[in-house]
């Protein structure tokens, strides 16, 4: 039978808060995706879960957008908040907070947190004097910048010179102790190429770096001095905190951290690592508090080979993909497709192919002709068969028993594809396990007992491998379950009690006797026009 052990604890995850400058694209839709997997992955395994996504709304940015659309900044912000949570709620994404910067309570978390590392010397006067990308947020190195000062990020933005008077934040101090981070905790940073990537910036030699802006309204007043704007980052990134307030919690910072604090990851894209990599753990260490568990930065996704982006005309709109593929189309083909960490691409015919086999015919087909066969050959039920039929190698009890193991361990590391290749694996072999079989023959020949053993073993097989990559297709997860006649479904936040991980994960589990749904093809195929 083989199901796997999991000690429960707690589990939280988060995304970045998205910039409103703009309502939300592919990328966004991305890490949102790969959030909202390993959070439902947490969330069978029994594990108390919250997932946190949110808004960044402050800064120079964010600002600059709403005055060139001549709108109120609060007002433009809550206009772009609620694409974001229509595009999540397309995707089926089931986050427990979401955290927007401009929200009172913030606020307070932000005082109490300056305040902290103020009382520990961390915080001084200064000249800033630099380029400054507004697009980023961030000062640039003169060496980095392309020729005719374009930002290498927003390579169509140039950046600003500043020179004013700013509050530091002192990194410098944190040398020492982060390099000691990051050997002590060798995963802290991954995958190993982003970890490389900070080790290398951090041996430079760490700058202190401005934590208050001049000139712009639109954030928090600096508490120790209240003409200065705080920093945009410094803001955006305690909205992680804020984000673990009850709603009837005072805004304490004991009250933020007393349950589910450290965070255990931090999902971001690439071009955010530093920020969350090496400021962040800094700003903590200055506060005095616990460090999150890991930091993973994925890679960038890219269009017909194109880097995506507004001024090339090629962006992907997540809606327009939800709304003519579904949620499960669009989080399967990212998930399985590209290798989380690595950079990846999205080209329509390998997006349909993809989905066309895997899903509509491997899996799909295959469940469709059991269900079918059941129907005839076993009287809408399935099968009771007696334990002692599967031999430890019968070829799909032998694989199915050692599955979850192979996918836990794939979703601890975040390796989205392996995960479904593993799943996929196994509907694969039942595919050649039926054709290998053929029940259909069995059945003619009078052979009852061997065709309901057969049988069983497949669609207990898709119940296995829909249950598996319940975290990536939650729909057709469910769809899966309800035709081999459970109840229930897979956005449930108790899915762990329901559909207990203890048993559910092993191969084996469905009831003989049990009813089966109406059978109904769980994904239709993509046909192309000529
Ligand atoms: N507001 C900051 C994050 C603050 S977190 C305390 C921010 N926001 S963002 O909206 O600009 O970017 C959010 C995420 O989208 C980043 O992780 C970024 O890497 C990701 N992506 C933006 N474009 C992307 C692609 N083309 N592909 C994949 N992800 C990309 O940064």
């Amino acid at each position: 039978m083989g199901s796997v052990g999991h000690q429960s604890s707690t589990f939280a995850v988060t995304t970045p808060l998205y910039y409103v400058n703009a309502l939300p694209h592919i990328g966004s839709a991305y890490t949102t995706i790969a959030a909202d997997a390993i959070a439902r992955f947490h969330r069978l395994l029994g594990d108390p879960v919250m997932m946190i996504t949110g808004t960044d709304e402050h800064g120079q940015k964010i600002q600059r957008t709403a005055e060139e659309r001549g709108v109120a900044p609060q007002d433009h912000c809550d206009e772009i908040v609620s694409g974001f949570q229509d595009l999540w709620q397309r995707l089926n994404i089931r986050y427990d907070r979401f955290s927007r910067t401009t929200a009172e309570r913030h606020e307070a978390i932000v005082k109490a947190f300056y305040q902290r590392v103020w009382e520990n010397g961390d915080i001084y006067e200064g000249r800033q004097q630099g380029w400054y990308c507004v697009s980023c947020e961030e000062f640039k190195e003169e060496r980095d910048l392309l020729k005719g000062n374009l930002c290498p990020i927003h390579t169509n933005k140039e950046v600003e010179w500043r020179d004013e008077n700013n509050y530091f934040f002192k990194l410098s101090k944190y040398q020492e102790k982060l390099e000691q981070l990051y050997a002590g905790q060798p995963d802290f940073i991954q995958p190993t190429s982003r970890r490389n990537e900070v080790l290398s910036f951090v041996q430079q030699g760490l700058q202190d770096f401005s934590i208050s802006r001049v000139n712009l309204d639109w954030g928090f007043p600096v508490p120790s001095d209240p003409e200065h704007t705080l920093y945009v980052w410094f803001d955006a990134l305690l909205g992680y905190v804020t984000a673990l307030l009850e709603p009837e919690d005072e805004p304490t910072l004991d009250n933020a951290l007393k349950q589910w604090w450290p965070i255990n990851i931090h999902l971001i894209g690439k071009d955010i690592l530093r920020f969350h990599a090496v400021y962040w753990p800094a700003m903590l260490m200055s506060a005095g508090l616990p460090l999150p568990g890991r930091v993973f930065g994925h890679g960038f996704l890219t269009k017909d080979g194109q880097k995506m982006g507004k001024s090339l005309g090629n962006t992907l709109d997540p809606l327009v993909l939800v709304d003519q593929y579904g949620a499960d189309a669009v989080r399967f083909y990212f998930l399985k497709e590209i290798e989380f960490g690595r950079d990846g691409d999205f080209n329509e015919t390998r997006f349909i192919n993809v989905l066309n086999a895997d899903l509509a015919n491997d899996l799909g087909n295959l469940l469709n002709r059991t269900l079918k066969m059941a129907g005839r050959y076993c009287d809408d039920k399935i099968p009771t068969v007696a334990p002692e039929t599967f031999e430890d190698d019968h070829p799909l009890q032998s694989k199915g028993s050692g599955l979850a193991t192979q996918v836990q361990a794939a979703f601890d590391r975040l390796a989205f594809s392996e995960a479904c290749e593993a799943a996929l694996g196994l509907v694969r072999a039942s595919n050649k396990y039926l054709d290998d079989t053929a029940p259909w023959s069995l059945y003619k020949q009078g052979e009852q007992a061997e065709t309901e053993a057969v049988l069983y073993a497949v669609l207990e097989s898709v119940r296995l491998a829909g249950y598996l990559l319940s975290p990536i297709v939650p729909s057709l997860a469910t769809a899966i379950y309800n035709q081999l006649g459970f109840e229930g479904n897979f956005d449930e936040l108790a899915i762990g009690q329901h559909f207990p991980y203890q048993t559910h994960s092993g191969w084996g589990l469905l009831p003989g006797g049990q009813a089966l749904g109406k059978a109904k093809p769980i994904f239709q195929r993509i046909e192309v026009e000529a």
